[in-house]
């Protein structure tokens, strides 16, 4: 079997996939891609208001419709957004052209950077605002546990530790890559 072009990212909003996506893409020499920012510059519209005005399950139709378009023709890293991997037929893309990584972040990291944060439609109020911080905990750790089967079915998990820098966690990913997927960052 040829070997997978694609390196996923995936993990709760705020773990990093973008800036860990952007280095190790860097390191090995391959293009980065953010599954967000093609939909806000092919949709010429930000996620929230693609959110505000045609609601989730849109939003992750067009996660879909992207991600289908660049997988399997080009090699290179992608970083997803948090709630991809909730979509059937994306998990089934995925499968079968990406070698998925799940950047698992302590819950207390991803609040501390999470509590001032305007972009992310899921974590504010319905009135649009930001939710308080005890209203922040309780919605991330519901999603998280929805979600963390899912994250954990990656190829590689990733534990990230409190503190770790950028270039750690890149170093100690691409140690893991050329363990387990040689042949995807060769
Ligand atoms: C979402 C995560 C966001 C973005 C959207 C929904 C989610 O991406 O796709 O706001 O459902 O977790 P990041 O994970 O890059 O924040």
């Amino acid at each position: 079997m040829d070997a997978k072009k694609l390196i996923a990212l995936t993990g709760f909003m705020g773990s990093g996939k973008s800036r860990i996506g952007r280095e190790i893409s860097g390191r090995i020499g391959i293009p980065f891609y953010d599954l967000d920012e093609i939909i806000e510059r092919e949709e010429k519209k930000r996620i929230t208001e693609i959110f505000q005005a045609m609601g989730e399950p849109h939003f992750r139709m067009l996660e879909y419709k992207y991600l289908r378009d660049l997988i399997g023709e080009k090699r290179g890293v992608i970083a997803l957004g948090g709630g991809a991997i909730q979509k059937a037929e994306i998990r089934d893309l995925l499968e079968r052209h990406a070698i998925t990584v799940y950047l698992n972040v302590p819950m207390e990291t991803l609040v501390q950077r999470l509590k001032k944060d305007k972009n992310r439609p899921l974590l504010r109020n319905s009135d649009g605002k930001l939710l308080e911080d005890q209203q922040l905990r309780s919605r991330i750790a519901e999603i998280l546990e929805r979600r963390e089967p899912l994250y954990q079915k990656a190829d590689i998990v990733l534990g990230i530790q409190p503190g770790w820098t950028r270039n750690q966690t890149a170093h100690e990913l691409i140690c893991l890559l050329k363990t387990y997927a040689p042949d995807t960052i060769a």
